[in-house]
């Protein structure tokens, strides 16, 4: 019934920066909150292939850069050699910790995207790069989103650490501080790294979804490595398209739980009055790993 009044109108794309490129998922068919099916029949023996040769390359590289909780439930993504479907993934994360997994035609809006973190349900882009974008994709898509965000979701404490950023997500929108917890996330979720008795490891997902990256963020001599302090993050700047020049060591999951909990509005406040730091900046009160 094509006259149907719920037939879905569509949301508004979402794209990067000055937005020239024109979005590549498919956003006519998503619905309100921004989810959409995965259509996994969709994929092409091409893609499913793909997947396996990003997957495979990356895995290879895990041991001695990743941290333990992140080797550990790599496999809990299914076998590499096709895209997971999310709703089969979904049950073993269910269970797990709670949390499922949704479809998303690409980047969604902030409030949207807090709202489903807030709910437990991690959106995850269904399209797969293109085989010339092997190396390097402007946009998240699926083997980012799934490989890099999706194992420690698995985890106890860093599955409640997330829901805790969605819900404060949509509390900072309301501050109009969603540009200092945006760098919070930045410089956890995706680019944190982690001291553990074996040495630092990383747990970022945009670190863990980059074969140059890896390598960059943990052997290179070039960034600089600081203990982790939430009011510093906040205030500091970060690179969308090179290697970070700052990465921010956390102790251990519980840390970052734990700073994370207090009420952020007084911090807010004094972060907007503080300066803003250069991705590279260095303060005498920085713990230098
Ligand atoms: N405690 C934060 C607040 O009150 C919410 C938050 C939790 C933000 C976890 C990020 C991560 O706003
Ligand atoms: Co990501």
């Amino acid at each position: 019934m094509t006259s149907n009044k719920s037939v879905n109108q569509g949301v508004a794309p979402v794209t990067y920066g000055d937005g020239t490129r024109p979005p590549r998922g498919d956003y006519a068919s998503a619905r309100a909150d921004y989810t959409c099916d995965q259509h996994w029949e969709r994929y092409t023996p091409q893609e499913h292939a793909l997947y396996q040769r990003l997957y495979e390359r990356q895995a290879a590289q895990l041991p001695g850069l990743a941290c333990e909780e992140f080797i550990a439930a790599v496999s809990q993504l299914g076998t590499p050699q096709e895209i997971p479907r999310f709703d089969v993934l979904s049950v073993r994360l269910k269970q797990a910790t709670g949390w499922e997994v949704v479809a998303v035609p690409g980047l969604i809006p902030e409030e949207a995207f807090f709202g489903l973190l807030a709910q437990r349900r991690f959106p995850v882009t269904a399209w797969i790069r293109r085989p010339e974008e092997f190396d390097y994709v402007v946009e998240p898509d699926v083997f980012h989103d799934l490989f890099g965000h999706v194992p420690l979701l698995f985890n106890p404490v860093f599955a409640d650490y997330m829901q805790a950023y969605g819900a404060g997500g949509l509390k900072a929108s309301r501050l109009q501080a969603c540009e200092h917890l945006a760098r919070l996330y930045w410089y956890t979720v995706e680019f944190g790294l982690i001291a553990t008795p074996a040495g630092l490891r990383a747990y970022g997902a945009g670190i863990l979804s980059s074969t140059g990256e890896l390598r960059h963020s943990l052997q290179s001599p070039a960034p600089q490595r600081l203990g982790f302090d939430v009011e510093r993050i906040m205030r500091t700047q970060y690179r969308i398209d090179s290697f970070q020049g700052t990465y921010f060591v956390i102790t251990g999951f519980e840390q970052l739980f734990e700073a994370t909990a207090p009420d952020f509005t007084p911090l807010y406040e004094r972060v907007a009055g503080l300066g803003e730091l250069s991705a590279d900046a260095r303060l005498a009160s920085d713990t230098v790993y």
